[in-house]
């Protein structure tokens, strides 16, 4: 039996909608074919961005995207993603299966999908291997609407007006593949080339500067320490790998119980991660001005069998889907001090929303877990007390249930239940403390199988459906959660 009361006149905080963020990098298919087909390409799109894709993207609200890396920003020079596109130079992308990168989605193209999507743009900037100098320019390329060098060189390549750049993140992953530095080494670079992001005219840009590798707590420590004040934000990676090493990292499918346990018990790993960041950012902001900002997350399998080991593409299954709402259940009870999260990645790469084939295009269970939490956007945050059983597998712990709680702006009060047993069901109460209910509707997304996805001959073999069997029994609301299920509860 699980027990679930939500205190529904103690709101927490709000529930900033940029943690159902996205990252999309010059990495595999997820750009080129996933995004960016061109305008001559028999797929419908838009200026050369696919139409699909776009109207999928909309429909989860999507509130920010992170581009273009990852690993790909600290080796991406902007000049080479502007004007006619036939004359923009080619590159090796070295990080990712050596593709040659012909630069024709850049800095233009780039600004068009944020307002097809009507999403903010988060742009990462090139310490690695740019200069102070190049970031500075780029900034003033995008922002300003001055008479000055970069502003018209923009208006040469036909955008009169700035683009409304709202995040800037200074370098990726400084302290491997954008560089490999110190964390000491990295705050005085970030002091230095933060300096040169400059907020021309009206623009108010925000600045995230590199943060730490899963648990490397004194990268945050020392970040905070010399260049905590000249930060709005931190960020912080972790992807959940079923495998112990990163040449045997689990399957995305096909999969045991083992596996299915180990990889939820990994994605948790995310509570305590943000916990003890959150502690030694709490010591130098006290009054949480920083954000935390988990910019890449999600997870991170062998690849499919046949494609290129450099492009990163893995299905998708039911267990993807649970991941992604253990994540946003967590994202919400530090709504606090994470104010942006991105997902890894939005199309074709890693633990994707969409997957796509030529002109075919499917949405992931993750995906339909980002449609399904839609309700939490901007909410606020309400405290779930919980009571029930644990699922122990081979010695290790986990919860067999996990939640969240928010009140919209309208009122009505939105709980998330996650059941993480893939055989077993629970019934389940709730009691809504400081309200009463007359109206509750629901949805589920469950599959057959511990590993159930969709294919482009089945797409809609994971996809939710309406919850509706509730009993209303002494005020409180009963009913049964299936196994291996995310539910989305309104109550009014
Ligand atoms: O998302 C794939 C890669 O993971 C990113 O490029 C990098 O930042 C991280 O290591």
């Amino acid at each position: 039996m699980t027990k679930i009361t939500i205190r529904a006149d103690q709101p927490k905080g709000t529930i900033n909608r940029n943690i159902y963020g996205h990252f999309a990098e010059h990495l595999g298919r997820c750009i080129y074919e996933g995004i960016w087909v061109g305008e001559e390409s028999p797929i419908p799109n838009t200026r050369g961005i696919r139409n699909d894709v776009v109207d999928a993207l909309k429909k989860i609200s999507i509130p920010v995207l992170r581009w273009p890396g990852g690993c790909f920003a600290d080796e991406y020079h902007w000049k080479d993603g502007i004007g006619p596109r036939g004359e923009r130079p080619r590159m090796i992308n070295t990080h990712w299966g050596g593709t040659v990168e012909n630069n024709h989605f850049g800095t233009h193209e780039f600004f068009d999908l944020c307002e097809q999507l009507g999403c903010e743009a988060y742009v990462c900037g090139n310490v690695g291997s740019g200069s102070p100098q190049e970031m500075m320019e780029w900034v003033e390329y995008m922002t300003s609407d001055a008479d000055s060098p970069m502003a018209n060189l923009r208006r040469r390549n036909g955008r009169e007006k700035p683009w409304k750049l709202k995040y800037f993140g200074v370098g990726n992953e400084s302290w491997g593949c954008g560089g490999n530095m110190r964390p000491e080494y990295y705050a005085d670079e970030y002091r230095r080339y933060n300096t040169f992001v400059k907020n021309y005219g009206g623009s108010k840009v925000e600045r995230f500067a590199c943060g730490a590798n899963s648990e490397d707590y004194n990268w945050t420590e020392v970040l905070m320490e010399r260049a905590g004040s000249r930060m709005h934000g931190l960020s912080l990676h972790y992807y959940t790998v079923p495998g112990d090493d990163w040449s045997n990292k689990g399957a995305a499918t096909g999969f045991n119980e083992e596996e299915w346990h180990k990889t939820l018990w990994k994605a948790l790993r995310m509570e305590e991660l943000i916990a003890k960041h959150g502690a030694i950012m709490d010591k130098y902001d006290p009054n949480k001005k920083v954000g935390m900002i988990v910019d890449e997350w999600g997870t991170w399998y062998d690849v499919e069998a046949a494609t290129n080991p450099g492009w990163l593409y893995q299905q998708n299954s039911i267990r993807d889907a649970l991941v992604a709402a253990i994540h946003f259940n967590i994202f919400h009870a530090h709504c606090d001090r994470v104010t942006m999260t991105n997902i890894a990645q939005t199309v074709n790469v890693l633990q994707a929303m969409i997957l796509t084939d030529k002109e075919k295009a499917i949405l992931t269970p993750t995906y339909h877990v980002f449609e399904m939490y839609k309700i939490h956007h901007d909410a606020e945050l309400l405290p779930v007390e919980l009571s029930a059983s644990k699922y122990v597998l081979n010695g290790r712990t986990i919860p067999m249930i996990h939640a969240s709680a928010s009140s919209s702006g309208s009122g009505n009060i939105h709980l998330s239940l996650v059941n993480l047993h893939p055989r077993e069901a629970t019934a389940v109460s709730v009691t809504l403390a400081g309200r009463s209910v007359t109206d509750i509707g629901g949805s589920i997304l469950t599959g057959e199988s511990m590993d159930s996805h969709n294919t482009f001959d089945n797409p809609e073999a994971v996809r939710p459906q309406l919850f509706e069997n509730f009993e209303k029994a002494d005020g409180n609301i009963a009913f049964t959660l299936p196994p291996r299920s995310v539910v989305t509860l309104m109550m009014r």
